[in-house]
Parts: structure tokens; C-alpha cells; sequence
């Protein structure tokens, strides 16, 4: 993983700053462009070529970019204008998208200067305009021969908090940390290596690792986790990180599902299904990206974070659709689909997590095609037992750009689980089975335990370059989790 950039910030003029790239920003308008009043400082010495770019079709729709090279007169060797879209619309989202753009078209530069706007209606911009652009340069270049990665090593604000913009970075990092993970293929990110991966980055971020293999989950009767994993040469992990800061607040865990490879096991998927399913440890990368800055973030609540990783194989010895599992704390399922693995692993979890006493517990999983199919691509579908945690993430969420939709934990569709010989099924008919994962999961969390299930299997990978999302996987969920949890820290 590159480096994060060093981040300063200046109160000398955007002229001043030698770098090689000085960002400005320009806003749309019915009719051409308006510049920035640092954007006009700037074009002043450069002979007015940024105005003209109107001329040459330059709109400044949001995340549209243009560079000029620069001249003499001002320091930065270049000069790009990122559009700002309508200046009436301008907000946190809207930042963050637009330098996630301008860092995409930079990534070859080493140094950038930023002279956006830092505030609009109160709100600080500087902290997202770093964030978005961290990750809009993200790429992923482990296995490309000719590899190109990110040279973005220094930051400067001009105009802008430094302390800002270093906490955008900070959560960047947490998001493409989450995307590094996910991206690396099953073969080399085995159950095994996740947990040596989150082993090394407790070292590093101040976290407590405990990592359990076959012979503990056997001994505490982890049996959802077992049996998924029965198919494969691979042995699975249950890994647990905890942050604990000296007074904390409050206490909540984090569940995330680690299938590193869903191969759908005996109830196997067709080959377009599968091309993707190493992205299935999405949840648990989003979970280890949220740990790995609490630190950092000074959070002041006493957070665990716990990974069920396995693979989802066929074999010999794999589960076969009909055979019962004993879940830890004693509940059975009848697993009547192999390819309904997530949530077999997740109810282990579940249970775990509930014995833990938190004041909430998160689990987010790549769990069923058919969220997708109700909310598309980019929404992440939220089931919780408890309005208000429901409402604080929904606020979350809606600060730092992602889309959460609520969904109902109809406890009728429950009767489409009925076993003839185990306590559950684990899946029922096709229609609705977003839903049916989340009541089935219910059954393994306490009653009295604030509860939200975060069904990613739309927004965990983006098919795109766009904005501050880059081909592949894309950390959702680690920025709302983080807001979360200083909001209920603070
Ligand atoms: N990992 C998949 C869900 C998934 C699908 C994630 C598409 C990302 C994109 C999950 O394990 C799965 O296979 N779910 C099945 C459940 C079904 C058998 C009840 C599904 O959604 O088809
Ligand atoms: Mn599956
Ligand atoms: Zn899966």
C-alpha cells in the first residue's frame, strides 16, 4: 500500500505555492463558468486562460477537469480546474465527489496544492476535499506488470485546516486499506492470511488480535463456520479485534463476513456468478478499514470487531444441501442451499457478538442477490431491530455521501424457514430473500441488543471509475461506520 501523502497547509497566496499541480475550482452557470475567487486570483497572473476555458467547452459540471499548464507567474507547474457544478448546490457530497475526480487525473503527480473553496453554508470542506482525494487516485496495481501507482506523496491546503485534511486522509486510508483487501484474489488472500493481515495491523494501530483456528471453533462449537469451510483445502479463522481506549463511552462490535471465495459450494454457481465472489470478504474488509484508525481518531468507545473467514468450496468432505449444523450457543439449520453460506457464519457470529453485552452491534455483509435486485448497485440495504440506531446511521451515512435504504425484518416470513427436522432452513423462496437472510439472523442475535444488518452486495464493488470510487472493490460502509462511531463517541 503507497504511503500516505504528507499534508500541510498554507495561508500564502494559491499564486505562491510551488507544487505540481495547484487545483482550483470553477462553478457551472446557465451560460459559461464562474471562477472561484481563488480560481480569479490565480487566472489574474495566468493572463485570464482559465475564463477562456469556457470557450473550449469547459462546462465545470461537477468532477469535470481541465489542465492548463501554468506560466512564470505562478509557481505550480501546471493548473488544473476541477467543476464545482451549481455554486447554490455545493456541500460536503459534492466536494468530496469533485476532488475525487481531480485526484483520479493527478495520480501522476507527486505534489498538489489545493485552493477549493474550504467552506460552503458553515460546513467545513477541506477535511472531504482531502478524503475524496485519496480516493479517487486509489488503483490497484499489485498484479499489473507495468504498474502505475498513485505518486500522490504531498498535500497542501492552501487556505484550508491541515488537521482537517489529515482526518480525511486518516478515513481514506481506513476505506483503501478496505478495498486493498478486498481487490487481492482469494488464492492469496486465504482466511489465513486475512487474519495474519489483521494480526500485523494490530500491532500497528494499537488493536488487541485474537485469532481462533479449527481446533477452538471445535472446541466452542462454532458449527456454521465449520461446516462452510468443510469443502475447502483452506482453514478458516475467526478473528476478533479489540479497541479499547481509556474511558470509553460505550461499548459496540462489528461483525463482517469473511467468505473469501464463494464458489457457492454444492448448490454451485454458474460462471458469471462466481467471476466476482472473491469480493464476498467485502463486510470483513470493511470491519478490519474501520479498526485500523480508531486509534488515530481518538474514538472513545470500546469497539470489537469480528471476522468469520472461510472459504465457500466443493469437495469431498463439503457440506451437501440437506446436512444440519450446530451454530455456536446451540441453534440448528438445516442448510438446504450451500450457496447461503454468509449468513451460517454470521450466525455463529451473531451469537458471539451478543454475548459480548455491546450497546449495539453492526454486521455487514455481501449477503444476498437479491439486495441487489431491489436496490441496485450502489444502495446498501439496512435491517435493524431498533429505530434509533437505524436513524443514526442513516445520518451517517447521508454525511459522508453513501446510500442506505431502511428494509423490513418482517417476523412473518419466518414461517418460510420452518425446518421438518432442525430449529431453521436457511433460505426460503426466492421472492424477498434480502429479507429472509435478515430474520434468519435475528434469530441469533439477543433480544435485548440494538442490531443492524447491512446487506452490501450491491455498493461492496463499483463497475466504474467515478468520482471518489475506483474499479473494483469499494470499502462502503468503513466512512459510515467511522462517522457513526464518532457521533456516538463524541
Ligand atoms: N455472496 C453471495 C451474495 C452476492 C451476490 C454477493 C451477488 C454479491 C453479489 C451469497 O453468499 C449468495 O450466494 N447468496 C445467495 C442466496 C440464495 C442461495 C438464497 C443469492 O443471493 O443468490
Ligand atoms: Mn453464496
Ligand atoms: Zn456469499
Amino acid at each position: 500500500m503507497p504511503r500516505a501523502p504528507q499534508i500541510t497547509s498554507t495561508t500564502d497566496p494559491a499564486t505562491g505555492v510551488t507544487c505540481d499541480a495547484l487545483v482550483v475550482g470553477a462553478y457551472s452557470k446557465e451560460e459559461g463558468i464562474e471562477l472561484t475567487d481563488q480560481a480569479s486570483e490565480v487566472d489574474g497572473v495566468l493572463g485570464g486562460v482559465l475564463a477562456k476555458l469556457a470557450d473550449a467547452g469547459f462546462k465545470a459540471k461537477l468532477g469535470e477537469v481541465a489542465i492548463v499548464p501554468s506560466t512564470g507567474n505562478v509557481a505550480a507547474t501546471s493548473v488544473a480546474v476541477v467543476g464545482l457544478g451549481k455554486k447554490e448546490k455545493l456541500g460536503a457530497s459534492e466536494m468530496r465527489r469533485a476532488a475525487g475526480n481531480a485526484g483520479r487525473r493527478l495520480a501522476d503527480r507527486s505534489s498538489i496544492a489545493w485552493a477549493l473553496p474550504a467552506s460552503a453554508d458553515g460546513n467545513d470542506l477541506t477535511e472531504v476535499t482531502a478524503e475524496g482525494s485519496v480516493l479517487g487516485s486509489y488503483r490497484f496495481t499489485t498484479y499489473k506488470s507495468d504498474a502505475k501507482p498513485s505518486k500522490l506523496a504531498s498535500m497542501t491546503f492552501v487556505g484550508g485546516d491541515a488537521a482537517a485534511a489529515e482526518r480525511g486522509v486518516v478515513k481514506a486510508e481506513a476505506a483503501t486499506l478496505a478495498r486493498d483487501l478486498i481487490n487481492e484474489p482469494a488464492s492469496t488472500l486465504t482466511p489465513t492470511a486475512l487474519a495474519d493481515r489483521a494480526k500485523e495491523l494490530a500491532h500497528s494501530s494499537d488493536l488487541v488480535a485474537k485469532v481462533w483456528g479449527p481446533a477452538e471453533l471445535q472446541e466452542r462449537g462454532f458449527g456454521g463456520l465449520l461446516g462452510v469451510s468443510r469443502g475447502s483445502e483452506e482453514e478458516p479463522r475467526f478473528i476478533q479485534l479489540r479497541y479499547v481506549p481509556a474511558e470509553p463511552k460505550g461499548k459496540i462490535v462489528l461483525v463482517g463476513k469473511g467468505v473469501t471465495y464463494d464458489t457457492g459450494g454444492y448448490s454451485l454457481k454458474p460462471p458469471g456468478s462466481m467471476e466476482q465472489m472473491k469480493t464476498d470478504m467485502s463486510g470483513a474488509a470493511t470491519v478490519i478499514g474501520v479498526m485500523s484508525v480508531l486509534g488515530r481518531l481518538g474514538i472513545n468507545l470500546e469497539v470489537v470487531g469480528l471476522v468469520p473467514a472461510t472459504e465457500n468450496m466443493v469437495s469431498g468432505k463439503a457440506i451437501k444441501p440437506g446436512d444440519v449444523i450446530t451454530h455456536y450457543g446451540g441453534k440448528t439449520t438445516e442448510v438446504m442451499n450451500t450457496d447461503a453460506e454468509g449468513r451460517l457464519i454470521l450466525a455463529d457470529a451473531l451469537v458471539f457478538a451478543s454475548e459480548q453485552e455491546p450497546d449495539a452491534v453492526v454486521d455487514l455483509a455481501t449477503l444476498t442477490g437479491s439486495m441487489v435486485v431491489a436496490l441496485g448497485k450502489k444502495a446498501t440495504g439496512v435491517f435493524s431491530n431498533n429505530d434509533e440506531l437505524w436513524s443514526e446511521l442513516r445520518t451517517a451515512s447521508d454525511t459522508v455521501g453513501e446510500l442506505t435504504w431502511r428494509m423490513p425484518l418482517w417476523s412473518d416470513m419466518m414461517s418460510e424457514l420452518d425446518s421438518e427436522i432442525a430449529d431453521y432452513k436457511n433460505v426460503g423462496s426466492r421472492y424477498g430473500g434480502a429479507i429472509t437472510a435478515a430474520v434468519f439472523l435475528q434469530e441469533f442475535v439477543s433480544k435485548d441488543v440494538a442490531w443492524a444488518h447491512l446487506d452490501i452486495a450491491g455498493p461492496a464493488r463499483s463497475d466504474n471509475d467515478k468520482d471518489d470510487l475506483s474499479k473494483g472493490g469499494s470499502g462502503v460502509g468503513v466512512r459510515t461506520l467511522i462517522e457513526w462511531l464518532q457521533s456516538r463517541s463524541a
